[in-house]
């Protein structure tokens, strides 16, 4: 075959650009940089965990030829899942509660999935998923893998996903940049992202500093009681405090960002820099600005822009 035409959109996953946020940095000393994950073909970084968990049960025969997949998503992994499962015949389904933009549904739906919508617990705001919607939604993911003897694509569990970061974000963003960055912060959701780029990033050099970044006033990692369950930064923050695909001995720390410093950011990329990103990305710019506003000043963070605006257009991100 011809070397520049791939044999499916599933070798289309990674490979992102790298941009150095140089507009939106004006006046700040220290450079943000930011991989553009929201240009993959699901537009989230987690097409590239997708890849991997499937890829990976394939190798050790988790997933046998034709058997059903399963997965509890806010939207991204299940992109994902929809579009590597669609390529390769697995039959997916999506399992998401109602408090996530109905863009993501609808996405699934048109690549192939069957999506099966959570209600949200009566105590939670709409469109802001709860760690107690999350359950729910855990819930129905079980009894749907048992009923149909499916595998369970399981971020949470899986280390598939951090892998995935592991063996491609992390050493892309090494390659990218010659290793020349100081400090990566990340917002989580399952810790595969921060988990596998921290693991990539600490084996070049162990001096590269890796935080953590949470929502304000649900930022149970760092120890803090949760005041703020319902925040706006989808994608994470679920105040799950033990998540397994995380080493501790990788975390340098800890930043806290509050919902309109993330809505302000993903708007400020958007309007400055020509990045059309969801709340998570700005979250994790607002998050390099607080570092480089601090101790950091002067240094190079690097930071995922984890998915596209696009998905939110249902949302008050956008006016
Ligand atoms: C938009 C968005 N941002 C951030 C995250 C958190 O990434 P991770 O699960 O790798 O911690 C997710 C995860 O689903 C996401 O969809």
């Amino acid at each position: 075959m011809n070397k520049g035409i791939l044999s499916s959109a599933i070798e289309a996953i990674g490979n992102t650009p790298l941009v150095e946020l140089s507009r939106l940095g004006r006046g700040c000393e220290g450079r943000i940089l930011a991989k553009l994950e929201h240009l993959n073909p699901g537009f989230s970084k987690k097409d590239r965990i997708a890849r991997q968990i499937i890829a990976d049960a394939e190798a050790t025969g988790a997933l046998a030829p034709g058997q059903t997949v399963v997965e509890l998503t806010s939207g991204n992994t299940g992109t994902g899942l929809a579009i590597v499962c669609g390529v390769k015949r697995y039959p997916f389904v999506a399992v998401m509660s109602r408090g996530n933009s109905m863009e993501r549904a609808r996405m699934m739906r048109a690549l192939g999935a069957e999506v099966v919508l959570v209600d949200q617990l009566p105590t939670s705001a709409s469109g802001q998923v709860s760690g107690d919607d999350l359950e729910a939604v855990e819930e129905r993911a079980q009894r749907i893998v048992e009923e149909r003897r499916a595998f369970r694509a399981d971020q949470f569990r899986l280390q598939g996903n951090s892998r995935a970061h592991y063996l491609h974000t992390g050493p892309e963003i090494i390659c990218q940049t010659g290793g020349a960055i100081d400090a990566f912060v990340d917002f989580v959701g399952s810790g595969g992202s921060f988990a596998g780029c921290a693991a990539a990033f600490k084996e070049s050099d162990p001096q590269i500093q890796c935080f953590i970044a949470e929502p304000a006033g649900a930022a149970v990692l760092a120890g803090e009681t949760v005041t703020h369950p319902n925040h706006r930064i989808q994608g994470g923050g679920y105040s799950m405090a033990a998540l397994s695909l995380l080493n501790p001995a990788h975390i340098d720390g800890y930043v806290q960002i509050a919902d309109a410093e993330a809505i302000e950011m993903a708007r400020r990329l958007a309007a400055e820099e020509g990045i059309f990103a969801g709340f998570s990305a700005g979250a994790n710019v607002a998050a390099a600005a607080t570092l480089l506003d601090g101790p950091w000043r002067g240094k190079t963070v690097v930071v995922l822009v984890c998915d596209a605006g696009l998905k939110y257009l249902s949302t008050d991100l956008w006016e």
